[in-house]
């Protein structure tokens, strides 16, 4: 992980779909007083279209060129911001998230994630799959993305949202030194 840069900036949350961003970063967003942004929403907001339409009309490239256009406008606000679990798997995204900080990677395992999201309709990524070995292979691939852009690792498998928050709070008001 980076050097410790945790109170520079506004919290944002990465991390596979299912890990928690949204739930948990609304929340913290209301304990830090600040208003949530969810990425995902934002674009959804932005282009009158859901994720699926927006997949279906211009492909998954399509959505990514979307989503850095909207990760450039977003990062840097003063908010929450979860990002949707693709986010970093463009370049420029990443240089962008490295660039900023606090970022937190919501860790979970691919059976945790699963559970939670099988049969979700409006994830196009696991449509149609077997979302458990599809989870898998993203979090394969994935996983040194988020490593690279995240100031912290936070693992959710077993924490309700209340103490993910509570552990992220004590994170950023924590001073001392990571080492
Ligand atoms: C995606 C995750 C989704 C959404 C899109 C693609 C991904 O966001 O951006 O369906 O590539 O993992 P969530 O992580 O909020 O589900």
């Amino acid at each position: 992980m980076r050097h410790d840069r945790r109170r520079s900036g506004y919290p944002v949350l990465i991390g596979l779909m299912g890990s928690g961003k949204s739930t948990i970063g609304a929340s913290l967003a209301e304990a830090l007083g600040v208003p949530f942004v969810d990425l995902d929403a934002y674009i959804v907001a932005w282009q009158g279209r859901s994720i699926p339409q927006i997949f279906a009309e211009q492909g998954e490239q399509g959505f990514r060129a979307l989503e850095s256009a909207a990760l450039k406008d977003q990062l840097g606000r003063p908010c929450v911001l979860a990002t949707g679990g693709g986010v970093v798997t463009r370049a420029e995204n990443r240089a962008l998230l490295r660039a900023h900080s606090p970022v937190i990677w919501l860790r979970a395992r691919p059976e945790v994630l699963a559970a939670r999201i099988a049969g979700d309709r409006n994830r196009p990524l696991i449509a149609g799959t077997d979302t458990l070995s599809r989870l898998r292979e993203l979090a394969e691939q994935r996983a040194p993305m988020y490593a690279a852009c995240a100031d912290w690792v936070l693992d959710c498998d077993t924490l309700s949202a209340e103490q993910a928050v509570a552990r992220i709070r004590a994170w950023l008001a924590d001073e001392t030194p990571l080492r």
